[in-house]
């Protein structure tokens, strides 16, 4: 029979229909459940935001108030996944030490192998309040440090900054940091939706799900790319050295990190709210070299190569200097992501279609197979 058309990488296909968000490429824009990322970057808390992709509506203040209490008093750890922690390799990539520690709250979770909608739903809360303590235990751990134990009374984001770095910032900082969880946590079919979705499909659990969309987002054409921009910014240094850095990058035909995306063209809708609170934190923290890099950069991008920045780009020097260090970048994004990927995992269960599609074989011609003296 002939070849059917391939769509490799899937581009341009309509896998599923769904109402978490809406990418609308010919505006820059994007929405979750209705309401426009830069609004709800400006207006909410990250809190008020996960409470949306999960529930669909904004929070009232009490059911604000409550999903606070929930999540913030399922923060900690057992001393078990503690010791597995600190048995980790101390040059561990931060994204493979939250990989595995998901996977095996997975073992603990006290409905695991109960995939109801109730359960996953909880599954996905307790998901949500423990992972910064992972990635802050493990963090700590690398470096010789004993862990931070999280304080239920703290935000979400004053909550990440005292578990990896033991201290709360300022508001501004907090405020920066906040913005960029709520432009991180979700966006359509990407690369680690999908595959947290795909593994949904097959009946399989929270914990499974998500430990693969963690998988999938490390890799630097995804989620990776914050991690990568920032060692390009640092690579470059100067802001005198930009313009010819970048063009060094050009002769090669090589990829420039934190530019391009498979559906925004003509710019990345959460990159001018992100590049705002970028600038805020330069500001703070008195350093514009990064700031000043990324200009150049992103002006000769266009101008040379008419592809715009995406949110990795800002974002990767955001981190930086609200004190991140540079393998943790990815790990936050997780923090983020787990919402749009469990709300994903529960639109994907209520309605779901094992996900299966067909492959055009370009092996060899049908043979036999040769007794093993002959071969
Ligand atoms: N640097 C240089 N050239 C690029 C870049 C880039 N970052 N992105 C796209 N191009 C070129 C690409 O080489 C191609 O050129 P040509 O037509 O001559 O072959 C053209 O632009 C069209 O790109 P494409 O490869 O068809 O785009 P895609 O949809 O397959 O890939 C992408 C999208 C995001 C994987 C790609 O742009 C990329 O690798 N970017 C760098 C990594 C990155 O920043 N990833 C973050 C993605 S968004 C946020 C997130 O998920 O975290």
């Amino acid at each position: 029979s002939e070849k059917p058309t391939i769509y490799k990488g899937l581009v341009g296909v309509y896998a599923d229909v769904s109402a978490v968000s809406k990418v609308m490429p010919e505006t820059n824009s994007l929405t979750y459940r209705g309401y426009a990322v830069q609004d709800l970057a400006e207006n909410c808390s990250f809190e008020e935001v996960a409470y949306l992709l999960w529930e669909g509506e904004l929070p009232n203040a009490a059911q604000l108030e409550a999903f606070k209490q929930e999540t913030a008093s399922q923060r900690e750890i057992s001393p078990a996944l503690h010791r597995v922690i600190r048995e980790f390799p101390k040059d561990a990539h931060p994204m493979d030490a939250i990989r595995t520690a998901v996977s095996f709250l997975g073992l603990e979770d006290p409905e695991a192998g109960d995939v109801s909608h109730d359960a996953q739903y909880r599954k996905a809360k307790r998901l949500f309040a423990k992972i910064p303590t992972c990635i802050g235990a493990a963090y700590r751990a690398s470096r010789g440090l004993d862990p931070v134990a999280p304080n239920p009374a703290h935000s979400f984001a004053e909550n990440v900054f005292n578990v990896i770095q033991g201290r709360v910032p300022e508001k501004e900082v907090l405020k920066s940091f906040d913005v960029s969880m709520i432009l991180y946590a979700e966006h359509t079919f990407n690369a680690s939706t999908y595959t947290a979705r795909l593994v949904t499909s097959s009946g399989a659990d929270m914990h499974g799900a998500i430990t693969a969309g963690i998988a999938s987002l490390k890799g630097p054409l995804h989620g990776g790319a914050n991690e990568a921009v920032m060692h390009m910014l640092k690579e470059v240094g100067d802001p005198a050295k930009a313009a010819a850095w970048l063009h060094g990058r050009f002769d090669h035909k090589a990829l420039v990190m934190g530019f391009g995306h498979r559906v925004y063209k003509s710019g990345d809708s959460r990159v001018p709210t992100m590049k705002k609170y970028a600038e805020k934190m330069a500001e703070v923290v008195g350093d514009r070299t990064w700031m000043e890099i990324s200009r150049i950069l992103a002006a000769e991008m266009l101008e040379k190569k008419n592809i715009h920045p995406n949110l990795d780009f800002p974002a990767g020097p955001a981190y930086y200097l609200m004190g991140f260090e540079i393998p943790l970048f990815t790990p936050i994004f997780v923090a983020s992501r787990i919402t749009g990927w469990s709300a994903h995992v529960l639109e994907q269960q209520a309605d779901n279609r094992l996900i299966r599609p067909l492959s055009w074989y370009t092996g060899p011609e049908q043979r036999p197979v040769p007794p093993l003296a002959a071969r």
